[in-house]
Formats: structure tokens, sequence, C-alpha cells
């Protein structure tokens, strides 16, 4: 038995092919009992079956192994001695049920046990079936495995293992749940499960890895008048007294991580696709209508990824549901999307339109359903592969979200998900995209900004050397030789080096078998242009990577695109005609940065002054200019001067990144010297004033989605750096919105500026906006607006103020899938809350410490923290409290604090940087 303990993957031995599973959940009383029968193949013989199971009520008894009447004949042993080690309690079965083939099993031993005790008569033989029960029950918690010893060798063949258990609905937003909500004003609780990434296993004993692909036959016991849903559609339905059982289709082979169960009462709107799937989005009931919008989303998807992967939807139908409490965006479980309500639900009324379309929705559905053929019809071998499907979903999204909604610049808009991918890997603590797994525990930690969006970019980046077209046609193929089975990251590789003849395997593996990027140098000297690259890292450290980095480089225009592969560290080209600029990675499509020398900067400086460069340029150059600024690589004074080359700046995209680089820059200043915060802060200002007086307060009659998705943005930041004008109309429009919810002069556009300025004003005595808000978020059930409020809410200067918010958000007002967005806190406020998060830690690793919003606490909350001191203090508090799932993010969160520290130093030895300033917006 010892040889299978600490192991990271099962053994081999036995492969599961075919699940039965009977599940009663009791929405009351919040338990649930199930039964399993497992279709095995015995592959080599064996007296062991080892699969995984935790936290559940093993019915030992109800435990055995039946061989299949066509396997060959091996007496099985009456009686039995079977023990349950470990520490799992083994509670006897009140509320067990059976189907057939169980009952029959139990009853079959019975009457053998009878035979031997009565009559001492031999077993019977030769009935067809034969039944084998484990001399030993054996659940390893640690290793989440439940080990099965039988007395006798089990021969190679098919058999049945039923397992019988019991299990807890619990409220932790994993495994299968509770979510709570109200029904014609009674509160009610709804079943939901969610298994990804490994823990399908404490709902049912099971193969639990992404490679041990089954089918699946799934029957529910559920109140008779609730909806229950799963990923295939039902075929059966019995009603008997208050319950009834419905049973639903096989699905085809799948993973036991995209099994999925929902039950509750639900409402939905309906659609097919031309190939006749059948499309539902489900809500709350009356909300239905809320649906619409996501559900013609997702029929358009489906068909444009049927055409895109030369494969159509593999099952009869997708329920999308929007749950009440869920702990991520979405989840993909095949046939059955599960999304939290602001990632489905759109009320024309009460969203914000346009970022709620685009980033909450739209990305979201087209994320969830690349999965139905990336992810779930052609599954990772390992969660080491994780990011094959995250990265590659996130990538291919944007190119649905292109299809569906040109006018949107979807792919000006990816540019965010690579700067994210570029802000977590110029970390030391980052780490490379193929990360070894060798415990459950550590797969968490691995859904993150490194596997989504560096995954995407490097996507991305190959996509454009090898073009769009041989890259589909790759792809086809690669789904078409692995669907229903599972692929490594090499797997797709392979089939883009044949599809291309380019040595893909060998670019890419320098992409994702090693942390971090590179920052290409670019100088000209002697009439020719040199590359060389190093690794970039904003921490004093020295990283020694080297990439084969794909190089696509225009002269003073857009005709001709040139490109290089750097391959070596360094390389240079004849340049016969340069141009008026040279800008290096054109459209962005690399994971690098670029550190132009000073001259080539001023050129490109005045191509942006001058209208020359495209939006994907103009974001790339400003975003390495801030990198390479947060490095001390570069000088506050020459970021600021670039950044007043984008004062008539209108793109959505790279004016979004102007802000957020703006309030980083105001709080590092402000770190560094409060003389200096006020008059960066007027710069800001001045800088906005163009964008914000083309934009205005007032929607334009046939406006672009993007500029209403701009205007919030431009109105928040100028409230934000305290615009007097801004904050006046903020509140008179706020005021009006009090009296009237439904007043034209505050649509949900401008909403959350109106309530960061409201924000701005409160404090300890003057608590009235304060107080309206939080009216506010009590009288709505749109979760959207919640969430809006939420955000707001902590952008108070007043740390009393934040301590008030920061308690809300433990209380049970607030779901605790929502807590995460109030702790943006202000630069103020940031002492207040490291000292909050240290008061509460424990309550708050209790309630969140078993998933991935825990991180979200480490992160917000640390990284704004600016000084070595408190680096320091973040370390000693932590070092008894860091666990597995917050390690690499705590990290990754006290680098920040240092790399901030070191930048407050530098800014503070820089000298001349307000004069600089303010001859900038003299000028402006
Ligand atoms: N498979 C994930 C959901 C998930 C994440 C399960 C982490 C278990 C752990 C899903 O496809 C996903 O990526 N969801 C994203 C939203 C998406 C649009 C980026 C999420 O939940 O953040
Ligand atoms: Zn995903």
């Amino acid at each position: 038995m010892e040889q299978f303990i600490g192991q990271p993957r099962l053994p081999k031995f036995a492969s599961p092919k075919r699940y039965d599973i009977r599940l009663k959940p009791d929405l009351v009383t919040c338990k649930f009992s199930g039964s399993i029968a497992i279709d095995l193949d015995i592959i080599s013989e064996t007296k062991f079956i080892v699969l995984n199971a935790a936290d559940l009520s093993i019915q030992y008894e109800t435990v055995s192994f039946t061989r299949k009447a066509s396997s060959s004949y091996s007496r099985p042993v009456p009686g039995r001695t079977a023990q349950v080690l470990g520490s799992a309690p083994s509670s006897s079965s009140t509320n067990l049920f059976f189907f057939p083939s169980v009952v029959l099993n139990f009853l079959w031993q019975w009457w053998q046990r009878l035979c031997t005790w009565l009559f001492s008569l031999p077993t019977l033989e030769g009935f067809g079936t034969n039944v084998f029960e484990p001399c030993k029950v054996h659940l390893v918690q640690e290793d989440e495995i439940l080990i099965l010893e039988f007395p006798e060798t089990l021969p190679p063949g098919i058999g049945v293992l039923a397992i019988g258990f019991e299990g807890i609905l619990n409220d932790k937003m994993k495994v299968f749940y509770r979510s709570t909500y109200e029904h014609n004003t009674e509160k009610k609780n709804m079943g939901v499960t969610q298994f990804e990434p490994v823990e399908a296993r404490r709902c049912f004993p099971c193969w639990d890895e992404p490679a041990c692909k089954a089918t699946f036959k799934i029957t529910l016991d559920v109140p008779s008048d609730l909806v229950a849903l799963s990923n295939m559609p039902i075929v059966d339905e019995k009603v008997e007294g208050h319950i009834k059982t419905v049973v639903y289709q096989e699905s085809p082979i799948m993973s036991t991580y995209l099994v999925a169960v929902v039950i509750g009462f639900f409402d939905y709107v309906e659609d097919h696709t031309s190939d006749g799937v059948k499309v539902r989005v489900y809500s709350q009931v009356g909300k239905q209508n809320q649906g619409k919008f996501a559900l013609n989303v997702a029929v358009k998807t489906l068909e444009l990824y049927r055409e895109y992967f030369a494969v159509p939807y593999p099952l009869p139908k997708l329920d999308m549901i929007a749950i009440p409490d869920f702990a991520y965006g979405a989840m993909e479980n095949y046939g059955l999307v599960t999304y939290r309500e602001t990632a489905l639900l759109y009320d024309e009324q009460h969203s914000a339109a346009a970022n709620k379309q685009l980033v909450a929705i739209v990305i979201v559905v087209t994320h969830e359903l690349a999965h139905q053929w990336f992810g779930n019809l052609v599954t990772m071998e390992w969660w080491t592969h994780l990011w094959l499907k995250e990265g590659f979903a996130t990538w291919v999204s944007f190119l649905a979200t292109d299809c569906l909604f040109p006018e949107w610049k979807a792919w000006t808009q990816f540019l965010q998900q690579s700067v994210e991918g570029l802000r977590l890997d110029e970390l030391a603590e980052s780490h490379p995209i193929e990360v070894e797994i060798n415990h459950a525990g550590e797969i968490d930690e691995i859904f993150d900004a490194i596997s989504y969006r560096k995954g995407a970019s490097v996507i991305q980046m190959l996509q454009s050397y090898l073009g769009a077209e041989c890259f589909q046609r790759s792809l086809a193929s690669y789904i078409k030789r692995h669907a229903f089975s599972n692929a490594k990251t090499e797997d797709l590789w392979a089939a883009l080096e044949e599809g291309s003849g380019e040595p893909v395997n060998e670019i890419m593996n320098s992409w994702t078998k090693q942390k971090g990027y590179p920052v290409v140098s670019v100088k000209i000297k002697d009439n020719k242009l040199e590359f060389e690259q190093s690794q970039f890292l904003l921490s004093d450290s020295h990283g020694d990577g080297q990439w084969i980095v794909p190089i696509i480089y225009c002269c003073g225009s857009y005709d001709e695109y040139r490109n290089v592969l750097l391959e070596t560290k360094s390389t240079s080209i004849d340049l016969e005609e340069r141009g008026a600029w040279i800008k290096v990675n054109v459209d962005q499509t690399g994971f690098y940065r670029v550190k132009y020398d000073e001259d080539l900067q001023a050129e490109l400086r005045y191509a942006i002054d001058n209208k020359m460069l495209t939006a994907t340029d103009r974001f790339g150059i400003l975003d390495d200019s801030f990198a390479l600024c947060m490095a001390r690589q570069q000088s506050l004074t020459s970021l600021l001067t670039l950044m007043a080359a984008y004062r008539e700046e209108l793109d959505c995209t790279v004016l979004s990144n102007l802000i957020t680089i703006s309030y980083k820059i105001a709080r590092i200043a402000a770190d560094a010297s409060p003389e200096l915060m006020n008059c960066i802060k007027f710069f800001f200002i001045v800088l906005l004033q163009y964008s914000s007086e083309k934009l205005g307060w007032e929607a334009k009659e046939g406006e672009s989605h993007l500029d209403a998705m701009l205007r919030g943005q431009v109105l928040s930041a100028l409230a934000e750096f305290g615009d007097e004008p801004t904050l006046k109309e903020a509140s008179r429009r706020f005021h009006a919105f009090l009296d009237d919810r439904s007043t034209p002069l505050l649509p949900p556009d401008i909403r959350k500026a109106a309530y960061v300025a409201v924000m701005h004003t409160v404090n300890a005595s003057n608590r009235s906006g304060f107080e309206s808000l939080l009216r506010v978020y009590r009288e709505t059930d749109l979760s959207q607006e919640k969430t809006r409020i939420l955000e707001s809410l902590a952008s108070c200067p007043d740390p009393n103020i934040i301590l008030e918010v920061l308690n809300f958000t433990l209380s049970s007002e607030v779901r605790s899938q929502d807590a995460i967005s109030a702790l943006a806190v202000s630069w103020e406020g940031r002492e207040t809350a490291w000292n909050w998060l240290r008061e509460n830690w424990e309550h708050i690793a209790k309630t969140w410490g078993s998933g991935s919003l825990i991180r979200r606490f480490v992160s917000s909350i640390v990284s704004p923290l600016a000084s070595f001191e408190k680096a320091r203090e973040v370390e000693d508090f932590f070092a008894t409290r860091s666990k597995p799932s917050i390690a690499r993010t705590l990290k990754q969160s006290i680098e920040r604090v240092n790399i901030n520290a070191h930048w407050v130093q530098s800014i503070q030895n820089e000298g001349h940087i307000a004069e600089t300033v303010e001859l900038l917006y003299q000028k402006n």
C-alpha cells in the first residue's frame, strides 16, 4: 500500500471507462448522498484499486468490484474484514439509495455469506458475475486517494466498481455547494458544482485526472418543483411525491473536472444554432431577459468556432447559467457553462453598456465556448499544460469578438491582456508557462496572468509569425487528431510545425519553458540597426534568460513590415532607408519590451505628437517606457515628457492604459514627495482635458461603444486627481440620481465616475455620500450595480471610512465572491488596509482560504505598499502564516513592495521633476 502514497499521479493499472453516478442533494439540510458504479478496465493484475476521493463519507460496506460476465472466473471471497484506515469517518448509511446493479451486488454478497455461514456450502460459481470485496479501504487524506485492497488478485478485464457515499453541500463555492437567492421573497438554496481543477473527487470517488476520460451517465433525485441541469439533455424524468428522478443522456468521453450539475428555480431564454444545437441561458426567475444578449453571442460564437476549428460542437445542447455565488468569472463545464451573474446577464437600463458587454460578457462567453473544443474535446494531458487551454481560449476569445463586433477593436484591447502578462513576468518571482505539478494543492496557483495572459500573448506572437491561415489550418488538424483524447504542449507545436515547416517547437520552448521575457535594446550605429536582448526584470536581480524573438519593425511608414528572427544575444541589420522613425514590435504582437536609444525615442515622440503611429504602437511605446521607468532604466522626467505627447489621445485602450499609468505615477510621486504629487496630479488633469472635453458627461447620439466605455474612465480619473469641476458636476448628477433612480443625468456608463467623485469628498464628519451609496447598494438586486459601488467605496481618502468599508466587505451584506471588489484602496488608506488585513487574517484565511480569492486579498493590499520596512513587516507577519495556496502571490507582492521602495528612492534622487512637469503643462 505504501507505494501509492505521496505520488503525483494515480497508478495506471485500472482505467475508468464509464461512470454511472446517482446523486441526491438535500437543499434544506445541505447534505447529499450518492452512489457510483464505474466500469473499470483492469489493465494488469492487481490486488489494489487506487482512485481519488476526499472529504466524503464512504459507505464501506457498499464497496465492491464485480467482474463482468465475459471476464474469466475467479472465486469471490465470502465475508470481509474491511477496515477504514486514516482519519476519514465511515458513517453508516442513513439516506442511501442504490441503483439496481448496486442492490444486486449487495444481495449477492449477503447470499454468499449466508451460504458459507449456514451450510458451509461452497460459494456458488458460474453465474456469470463474481464479486470482490476489499479487505481494506484506506482513505489517504493527504493525497486525496482511496486505496481499496483486495484479498485476491483482480485479473485483467472489465468490471464494475460500486461505492456508496455521503457529503456536505458546502458554502465555499466549490465541489458541490449551495448558493443563495430569493424566490418569492423567500431565501432559498440552489445546488451547484464547481469541479475544476480537482474537486470532483470531493463529490464522488473517481479517477480525477484530466487524462482519465470516460463517459458519464448521471441521475439526480431532486425536489420535483426545481430545474435540474447537467452536462447532457434529459432522457427520462419520473416524479414520485416531492421527489423527481431525472436521468440524463450518457455523455461522450470527457474528463471529471468538466462534470456539472445545477439545481434550483430558474427561467431561461432559448435559441438554436444553424446546425441545430439548442442553446439556453438560465437565470434567476424574472431575470431571463437579461440573458438575451449572451444568448445571441453564444449562438454566433458556436457557429464561428464550428468553422474555425472545422469540427462541429460536440454535444446536442449548450446551457449557460448565472449563479449568484460564484468564485470565478465562469467555468466551461461540458454543455453546462456556469457564470457569475455579472459575466452573463446584461440589463439594457442598468448595465454600464460598453465595458460590461465587452469585458464581462462577450469575452467570457467566447472564452468558455472556445473551451468546448479547446479543453473539453481536446484536453490537456496533465495540469502542466493548463496554459494551453487557458492561454488559447483567452487568445481566441479576442478573435471571436473581433469577428462578431469589429467596431470594438478587440485586437487593440487585447494589449491589455499582454500587458498584464508582461507585468507579472517582469518579477523575479514569476514562473514559466509550463510548470511541473506534483501535488493537487499546487494547481490553483497557476491559474494566473502567466497561464492566461502570457499564454495568450505567445500564441498571438506565433500566429502572427506563421500567418493566420496556416495557423488555423494546423490548429484544425490538431483538434481533429486529438479529439476525444488528450494532448500536451508539444502536440500543438508538432501540428503547427507540420503545417508551416518552421521550427515551432524550438522557438516556442524558449517562451514556455523558461520564465520572463526579453527587453530588446535598439540603436543605430554606422547605418546599422542593432538589436540586443537581455532579460527584463523590475528588481535588481539579473536574469540570464535568452529567447528566440520574432521581431517585426517598420521604418518611417507602415507600407513595409520587416522581419528578423533574433536567435542569439544580438544582431544588426544594414539600414539603407531609415525614414522619420523606427518602430520595433510593430502591432505589439511580440511578448517583449523595446528600449530605444535617445534619438530613436525622440523621433517616436515626434511621430506620436504628429499622429503618425497606430494605436497599438502608441500603446506599446508608452507601456515599455513606463516599465523601463519603474525598473529605473529610464527617468521619470523622460516618461512624463513622453506622456505629454498623448494629450490628444482618444483611443480607448491607449487612453485607458495612460490613465492606469497615471494612477501609478501619482501614487509613487506621493511617496517620493507630497509637493511633487500635487504638481503631477495637475499635469494629469491637463493631460486629460482634451479627451474629457471631447467626451463630456453626456452620451453623443450614435457614438461608438468605445467612446461610451472611455467616458467613465476619463471622468473617474479626473475625480481621482481631484479636478474640482468634475467633482462638482458629479455631485450634482449623483443627487439627481438619489432623487430619481432613472434620471437621465446618471446613466450606467458614468455612474462609477460619480460614485468615485462622491467618495472623494466623503470623510468621517461628512458621511452623507457614503451612506447614500450604501443605500443604493442595499436597494439594488443587480450584481453589476453592487460591484460598481463596492469598487468605488475604497477610493475615499479618509482612512476611517476605509476601515468601515473594509469591515463592510466582511459583513453578510457582501457575497464572499464580491469582497475583493472593494480592496483597491486609496493611497491614504493603504496603511489602514494593511493593519486591517493583519487583524482579520484568521477570519479571512478561514473564509476564503481554500480558493483563489484569498490571493486577491494579499496582492491588492500588500502590493501598493512602498517601503523596505513594510516589505519586512509583511515577511515577518506571514512567516508563520503562509501556505501553498498563497505562497507565490505573497512572494510576488513582497517583491513589488521592494520595487516600489527602490522606485521611490530613484525619484527622490532624480531632481528637477517638478520644473519639467510645469514646463510640460504650460506647453499643453
Ligand atoms: N476554467 C476556467 C475557470 C477556472 C479558473 C476554474 C480557475 C478553476 C480555477 C475558465 O475557463 C476561466 O478561465 N474563467 C475565467 C474567465 C475568463 C473569461 C478569463 C475566470 O473565471 O476568471
Ligand atoms: Zn478558461
